[in-house]
């Protein structure tokens, strides 16, 4: 049995890595941070449609001590996969910002997932295939003003990518990110219809993303037949700021 973790998989994106996954066949951990309800609702009926495969709701808010990371993992069945869906980001000028949601931001999007990746190591390159992956940012690539925490950890994630595949190449475990453009999902419900209009507008492909345009692509990287492809940013953004 293939088994995932998908950390935010309450969110937009999440969900449809989710949908995805299971229709492939993968057994899920579907992580949550305050949204238990809907991540157990979502693995019920992730159950009844694939009932030879296994879906568990796991709660974990990333801004907490090594300690519960560290048991969080001790307490995981075997998985093949990690994908690092979930995200936040604090809208607004970098002298508006608190100190304290600067730091919330570097660690559920950036050092967290770091840290997660250390303590699942061992037991990702034990298995015969195994794979991360990173939902990373076009803002990653191209700084985006009023998200200039949130560009800095997306940059970092591509960045760590590249440098932790080189050094787990030669196992069977592959590093990559999926950097979406703007994509239809929670995060972006703070905007008006004009600024989301405006972002259409500049979006060659003419439309933001679904969650599925993104999903795609991370069950692909998933796949078996994935295994030389390591290291690599790859954005998804209908031809947007790339
Ligand atoms: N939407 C976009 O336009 C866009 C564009 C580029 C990249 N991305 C990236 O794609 C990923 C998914 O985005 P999305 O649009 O699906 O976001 P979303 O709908 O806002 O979902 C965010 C997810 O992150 C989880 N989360 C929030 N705070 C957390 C914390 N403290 N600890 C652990 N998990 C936490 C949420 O869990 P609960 O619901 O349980 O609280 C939820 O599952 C993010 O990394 C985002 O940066 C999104």
């Amino acid at each position: 049995m293939k088994r995932a973790i998908v950390f935010g998989a309450t969110g937009g994106i999440g969900q449809a890595i989710c949908n995805d996954l299971a229709d492939a066949g993968w057994s899920l951990y579907l992580h949550c941070n305050s949204n238990f309800d809907a991540a157990n609702i979502a693995s019920q009926e992730l159950m009844k449609k694939y009932p030879n495969q296994d879906f568990i709701p796991v709660k974990l808010n990333f801004a907490t001590s090594d300690e519960e990371l560290t048991n969080f993992v001790n307490n995981l069945l075997p998985v093949n996969a990690a994908v690092f869906a979930q995200g936040i980001t604090k809208y607004g000028f970098l002298n508006d910002q608190k100190l304290s949601d600067i730091e919330k931001v570097m660690q559920v999007n950036l050092t967290v997932p770091v840290k997660l990746t250390k303590l699942l190591e061992p037991m990702l390159i034990k298995q015969n295939f195994s794979r991360i992956v990173y939902l990373g940012s076009v803002y990653g690539g191209q700084g985006s003003a009023l998200e200039a925490v949130y560009s800095s950890t997306k940059a970092g994630l591509t960045r760590f990518t590249q440098a932790y595949a080189r050094e787990v190449a030669s196992t069977n475990l592959t590093v990559n990110v999926i950097a979406p453009g703007a994509v239809n999902t929670e995060m972006n419900a703070m905007f008006s219809k004009e600024t989301l209009q405006e972002v259409r507008d500049e979006i060659p492909a003419g439309r933001l993303a679904e969650g599925n345009d993104i999903s795609f692509w991370v069950k692909t990287l998933l796949d078996k037949r994935s295994g030389y492809c390591t290291g690599q940013t790859i954005y998804i953004t209908g031809g947007w700021l790339v």
